[in-house]
């Protein structure tokens, strides 16, 4: 199969570096062959690639009836959906790692592959180099997957941990993580939780066979995190982590939320760190599963994506197919929150009645509350110019 891969970033090179090195061990099995590689006219000089490979201009590929496949990798999201839909409209296969557009467009995307006929698979977009995706869709097949819980986001996980266990500051870590290449070109979808919700979405769709809308999500980030939050987390023997939560409630409600969690030991995600991602499922069948790895970099996702063109290849893959039902999330679950401000914090009394605590004047402890109050609450602070950070108590 000849393939193009659109975008020559780090998951571009991965992947191609991977085909590359794995050429005779693959040739055993499938025929993958890289035609062409799109890029920008300013990145060709220093591409290192034979210049015979190389095109800047889409409607070449797209005409060229030998390419079959497409691996889009490019990371932007207007550009790499229209390259997305028009690929599949010229008949060709899709293989993509771009998380923001499968999210965004899932339905429709995925109805034209069925509509054409051909293949469309994106399992490096959640989980960097773990295979979840390819699994998840036989384990729904097969089981009611009741909850999901996952930590998706390889930048967040490093910042956290590293601020954690070493007390490195939010800036500088973030800095780092940018420099080994695991964050988004705009860190705000890594640190804001969107890049998490996205992939949320993703998982929780193929798990319940019903497409899950972006805007369900009930989302709060970790860029308000401050060292003395942390401290104080390790001081009572808890780990912070951004964890994205699938949880069904009854035959027809499920809850979605991304947020700061605090856990302790005996939580299955604890020992998660790094840029590591993990996500445990549980289905009536098969119990609890969990998969782990690395959730971000050049290989890992390259590794991914060429996991996907074996199957597109052997066409062995398991397409969706999601029908008519809609349903929405109620996010309103009952929890404890630890909440943090820059300034006074005045929460009301009755917040703190049995397990609460306040800690200090500007940090606090809640008992078990309606997560819609808390947040309602916290928002009206931040209306007034407060810095608020919070974390649900796992
Ligand atoms: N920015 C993403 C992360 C890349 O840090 O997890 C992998 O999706």
């Amino acid at each position: 199969m000849k393939i193009a891969i659109l975008g020559y970033g780090t998951v571009g090179r991965g992947t191609y570096d991977i085909l590359q090195e794995r050429k005779n061990r693959l040739e055993d099995q499938v025929e993958l062959e890289v035609k062409k590689v799109l890029m920008l006219e300013k990145e060709v000089a220093t591409c290192g690639l034979d210049k015979a490979l190389v095109s800047t201009d889409y409607q070449e590929i797209l005409d060229d009836p030998e390419i079959e496949c497409i691996v889009e990798v490019t990371g932007a999201k207007k550009q790499g959906f229209l390259f997305m839909k028009e690929a599949l409209e010229a008949k060709k296969h899709v293989v993509t790692a771009n998380k923001a557009v499968v999210s965004k467009h899932f339905s429709e995307l995925n109805d034209l592959a069925d509509r054409y006929q051909v293949h469309f698979l994106y399992e490096a977009a959640v989980g960097g180099g773990i295979p979840i995706l390819t699994p998840l869709k036989s384990q729904a097949l097969l089981n009611n997957i009741d909850s999901i819980e996952g930590i998706l986001n390889g930048t967040c996980n490093y910042i956290l941990s590293n601020m954690q266990t070493k007390a490195w500051g939010y800036e500088e870590t973030l800095k780092k993580a940018q420099d080994l290449g695991f964050a988004e070109a705009d860190p705000t979808d890594d640190v804001e939780g969107f890049d998490t919700l996205r992939k949320l979405v993703i998982l929780s769709s193929i798990a319940q066979n019903i497409l899950v809308n972006e805007d369900e999500v009930a989302l709060e980030g970790i860029s308000n995190l401050g060292l003395e939050d942390v401290a104080y987390f390790k001081d009572q023997d808890l780990k912070v982590k951004l964890l994205a939560s699938y949880g069904k409630k009854g035959d027809d409600s499920y809850s979605l939320i991304v947020e700061p969690v605090l856990i302790g030991r005996d939580h299955p995600l604890y020992n998660v760190d790094g840029e590591t991602n993990a996500i445990t499922l549980h289905g009536h069948n098969v119990d609890q599963l969990t998969f782990m790895g690395p959730g971000a970099g050049k290989y890992p996702t390259g590794n991914a994506v060429v996991c996907d063109l074996i199957d597109v290849a052997r066409g062995s893959d398991l397409p969706l197919k999601f029908g008519d039902k809609t349903q929405s999330a109620e996010n309103n679950i009952q929890a404890a929150y630890y909440i943090s401000s820059d300034q006074d914090l005045n929460l009301p009394e009755d917040w703190f009645s049995n397990e609460g605590e306040k800690i200090d004047g500007h940090r606090a402890r809640t008992k078990a509350l309606p997560r819609d109050s808390v947040i309602g609450t916290l928002e009206n602070l931040r209306k007034a110019g407060q810095k608020i950070f919070f974390a649900r108590l796992g």
